[in-house]
């Protein structure tokens, strides 16, 4: 017999997403190259520019009840800094490193000094693509990642934090 709340869970993971009751805050980021998206070789990336990806997650957070901050950078080290200020004050992250995914450790440090639940995205599945694609630092401290979605993967990844923030709300 399932509870209130597991019924819940079960009927909002149906509709892709349970909405969170207290406002809950997630930092996307995306990493270098990745605001040129719509003409960045679309056969890979598909067509969708970066603002139309912003638009989509704040959209769908409005949904699920989360408040959303989209920032790009092609610097190592303004990324560093936006997930140092994101401990204690974001409730998740959600990061496409872009090609920073298989060289950062510095990204994958800051990472894990922020102790917040970290979904890593890729658009392309960076299995199916050159060898040194397939190993991502940032991967050891992500809950999980989503790649071969296209701009979908984003969605997933909001949806994904959603269920788990509402979860760890009830608890
Ligand atoms: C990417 C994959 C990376 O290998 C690449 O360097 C990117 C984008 C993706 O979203 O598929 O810049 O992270």
């Amino acid at each position: 017999m399932l509870t209130a709340a597991a019924r819940g869970r079960a009927r909002s993971a149906t509709k892709g997403g349970a909405r969170v009751a207290k406002a809950a805050k997630v930092l996307i980021l995306n990493g270098p190259n990745l605001n040129m998206l719509g003409m960045r070789q679309p056969e890979i990336y598909g067509a969708a520019t970066l603002a139309d990806i912003k638009a989509a997650c704040e959209s769908r957070a409005k949904d699920l009840g989360l408040a959303v901050e989209c920032r790009q950078s092609n610097s190592e080290g303004e990324l560093v800094g936006w997930i140092q200020a994101a401990r204690g004050t974001m409730q998740g992250v959600i990061i496409n490193p872009g090609a920073y995914s298989h060289t950062s450790v510095a990204i994958l440090d800051a990472l894990l000094i922020a102790e917040l639940p970290i979904v890593e995205v890729h658009l392309s599945n960076i299995h199916q693509r050159e060898e040194f694609r397939h190993h991502s630092y940032v991967s050891k401290a992500a809950q999980g990642v989503i790649c071969g979605f296209g701009a979908r993967g984003y969605i997933m990844a909001l949806e994904a934090l959603a269920s788990q923030l509402a979860e760890s709300q009830e608890a």
